[in-house]
C-alpha cells in the first residue's frame, strides 16, 4: 500500500486491490493535538460528530514517514504513515494481532509449547501467547504446582473469569461431583461450558499431581473438523451450522442456559465458535428429516473428533499448564483408575478480552 499527495490538498491511497482518496473527515477525527486527543489515554476530549462535515484538507505535505495535514477549520496535524497503511488494511486489522490461524490434526508434529517464565512483561510471554493464537492452544511447563497457582498466572495474562464453580476448579475425582469431569471417566472431546452467557472463552488448565497411568489429555482443532464437514459432508455441515440448541446445567443451586450453534459461522462463512458437548446438549423438535439429518451430523461430528486423524493424546505432567482456545480446541480425557494414584488439575477460564490485550501490548514491545 502507498501513500501519496495531489494537488497538495488530496490524499491518494494506491494498494494492490484499490485506488481511492482518503475521506478528509476520517483523518480529522485522527488528529492528535493536545486540544483535541488526551495525551495519555488517547482518547478524544470532543465530540467527533460535532465536526463541520465539510472541512478539507486545505494542505498537506508528505516527507518520508510523515504526513503533515492543514484542515480548513485551521487544525495542523501530522501523521504516521505506516500506521495510517495499517489501519487502512481493515481486513487484516480485523484478523487481530495474530492474524495467520494454523489448522492442525493429529500429524502434527510440531507440539506448541513454552518454558513458564514468571516475567510476563517478557518476550517469552509474547512467544507463548502468539503461538496460543495460532494453534488454539500451548503447553506451558516448569509451572509452580504450588497450590492455587493457576490464579496468579492467569491473573498475569488477563484476568480470571469466575464461575459457579469457583474462581478455579479443581479437577479431580471426588465422591459428590456435579459434574463429570470430577470422576475418573472417559471425557469425549468437548468445549467447556456452551451452557454459559457469554460462554468462557480460554480455559487453563494445570497439572499438580499424576499418579495414574490413564487419564491422558486429549485436544482437536476443532476449526479442522468443521472444515472437513464443509468439504466433504457438507449436508451435516449445514444442519449443524443452521441449529441453534439449547445447552443446559443443572446441580442443586443454579440452573445455566445458553443457545447456540454447534458450529457457528460468521458472515464470510469462516467458522467462528465450536459448541460440542454432548453432555450437555438438547436440539429443539425439528422436523422428523430435519432431526434425523442433525443426529447423524452430530455423530459424525463426534466420529470426527474421537478419531486417529484429528485427536492428540498426550500426558500431562506436574507442571504442566495447558491453555486451550475453547471457542476452537475440543479437549477431552481418557478414563483412569483413581485408585492408582492422585490425579489433580486445577483449571479456571479467562476471557479473550484480556489475553489478547496483554499480547496487543507485547506486540507494542517486541513486534
Ligand atoms: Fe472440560
Amino acid at each position: 500500500m502507498k501513500i501519496e499527495v495531489i494537488e497538495n490538498n488530496k490524499i491518494l491511497v494506491n494498494s494492490s486491490k484499490e485506488n481511492f482518496e482518503i475521506h478528509p473527515l476520517w483523518l480529522r477525527e485522527r488528529a492528535k493535538t493536545e486540544d483535541l486527543m488526551d495525551k495519555l489515554t488517547e482518547q478524544r476530549i470532543y465530540d467527533p460528530s460535532a465536526l463541520n462535515k465539510s472541512i478539507k484538507i486545505k494542505k498537506a505535505n508528505l516527507k518520508a514517514d510523515m504526513l503533515n495535514i492543514e484542515f480548513t477549520d485551521g487544525i495542523f496535524s501530522e501523521f504516521k504513515v505506516s500506521e495510517l497503511c495499517k489501519e487502512l488494511d481493515t481486513e487484516k486489522m480485523k484478523k487481530g494481532p495474530v492474524d495467520e490461524k494454523i489448522m492442525w490434526d493429529s500429524k502434527l508434529n510440531y507440539r506448541p509449547t513454552a518454558k513458564f517464565n514468571n516475567d510476563y512483561e517478557s518476550k517469552e510471554t509474547f512467544e507463548m501467547l502468539k503461538k496460543f493464537h495460532k494453534y488454539g492452544f500451548v503447553i506451558i511447563t516448569g509451572v509452580p504446582t504450588k497450590n492455587n497457582y493457576i490464579v496468579d498466572f492467569a491473573n498475569s495474562i488477563g484476568v480470571i473469569r469466575p464461575t459457579n464453580f469457583g474462581v478455579y476448579f479443581d479437577v479431580k475425582s471426588i465422591p459428590d461431583y456435579n459434574d463429570l469431569a470430577y470422576t475418573p471417566r472417559h471425557l469425549y472431546p468437548h468445549t467447556d461450558n456452551p451452557y454459559r452467557k457469554p460462554v468462557p472463552c480460554i480455559q487453563l488448565l494445570h497439572c499438580i499431581e499424576n499418579e495414574v497411568s490413564g487419564g491422558l489429555s486429549t485436544l482437536v482443532d476443532g476449526f479442522a473438523v468443521a472444515d472437513c464437514l464443509r468439504e466433504n459432508f457438507k449436508e451435516y455441515f449445514d444442519i449443524l451450522t443452521s441449529t441453534k440448541v439449547r445447552f443446559r446445567f443443572i446441580d442443586k443451586e443454579i440452573i445455566l442456559e445458553n443457545w447456540g450453534e454447534l458450529i457457528e459461522i460468521d458472515e464470510n462463512e469462516k467458522v467462528k465458535q465450536i459448541r460440542f458437548n454432548t453432555k450437555v446438549d438438547y436440539v429443539p423438535h425439528l422436523k422428523n428429516e430435519n432431526l434425523e439429518k442433525f443426529y447423524k451430523a452430530r455423530e459424525k461430528m463426534g466420529e470426527l473428533c474421537s478419531s486417529k486423524n484429528f485427536e492428540l493424546k498426550f500426558k500431562l505432567m506436574p507442571g504442566d499448564l495447558l491453555m486451550m482456545d475453547n471457542y476452537r480446541t475440543l479437549h477431552g480425557r481418557t478414563a483412569y483408575d483413581a485408585s492408582e494414584g492422585m490425579r489433580h488439575l486445577q483449571g479456571c477460564y479467562i476471557d479473550y478480552d484480556s489475553s489478547e490485550g496483554k499480547l496487543m501490548h507485547l506486540l507494542r514491545k517486541f513486534g
